[in-house]
């Protein structure tokens, strides 16, 4: 008799600044099972308004009784709780999330930072599966993220976006948000990339640099300029990798 395994489907939320987004998750695949439902996050964005959309999001999908929920959240986060809030309401710091989630949607939750999703989900599932060794993933948004997974297990709240280099922090010169904001091209961005990717490279001596954020997938043409020692490739689950990666975490760790 073959046994099914045991969460072979989770519940992925990846909460940002605009919209709250969720679907059930296949884990033998790690693609969506369904289509993905986004509610525009609330304004302002505080733990009771956020709740009632997560409890709305799950509550739009006919799920087993036991399917576990994953969240992403723009912050650092530990042990479910908030301890900053990038985009989000500053009520939050100091909340558990995983608590707000649990009672919102009367599921199992767990709750991981943004990056750290992504970047589980791309080990797991993308463009580092099988990789041993140092994986940094680093999104390439509004600000930067960064994930850091070492032979598969995930060193959480890295927070690489705000190193200081050359006395600024990083995201505030190297971003995407900023090449959009400055209007630069890419070839204007890339020496400011070079600058932080060499640094990072310096520190860490990763195996391999996987680079998200919407922004790569224009990855033609900004990472052929890149010097590195270290290869750099483009994630692979894109702007799934957040709700790919939480529902993967909600069925490892979810309590
Ligand atoms: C935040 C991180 C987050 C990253 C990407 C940074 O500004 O400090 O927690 O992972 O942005 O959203």
């Amino acid at each position: 008799m073959v046994m099914a395994k045991k969460h072979e489907l989770a519940f992925g939320i990846d909460v940002g600044g605009s919209g709250i987004k969720g679907a059930p998750v296949d884990l033998t695949t790690g693609e969506f099972a369904a289509d993905r439902v986004r509610i525009p996050t609330p304004d302002p964005s505080t733990p009771a308004a956020v709740g009632a959309v997560l409890g709305e999001l799950v509550a739009s999908f006919s799920l087993p009784d036991d399917t576990p929920v994953g969240l992403t959240f723009p912050a650092i986060v530990k042990r479910g709780v908030a301890h900053s809030a990038a985009n989000v309401d500053p009520s939050w710091i100091g909340t558990d999330i995983a608590a707000v989630a649990r009672e919102a949607t009367g599921r199992r939750a767990v709750v991981a930072n943004d990056a750290d999703a992504a970047g589980f989900a791309e080990v797991a599932y993308g463009a580092a599966k099988h990789k041993e060794g140092l994986v940094m993933v680093i999104t390439l948004g509004t600000g930067i993220g960064s994930a850091m997974i070492h032979d598969g297990v995930l060193i959480p709240n890295a927070e690489l976006g705000h190193l200081e280099i050359d006395g600024f922090d990083a995201e505030s010169r190297a971003s995407n948000g900023v090449r959009e904001r400055e209007g630069w091209t890419f070839e204007e961005w890339a020496p400011k990339l070079q600058r932080y990717f060499s640094h990072v490279e310096f520190l860490f001596s990763p195996d391999l640099f996987v680079v998200g954020g919407g922004v790569s997938k224009k990855h033609a043409q900004f990472l052929p300029l890149l010097d590195l020692k270290t290869p750099i490739v483009p994630a692979k689950l894109r702007n799934a990798a957040g709700i790919v990666g939480a529902a993967a975490l909600a069925a490892r760790i979810a309590v």
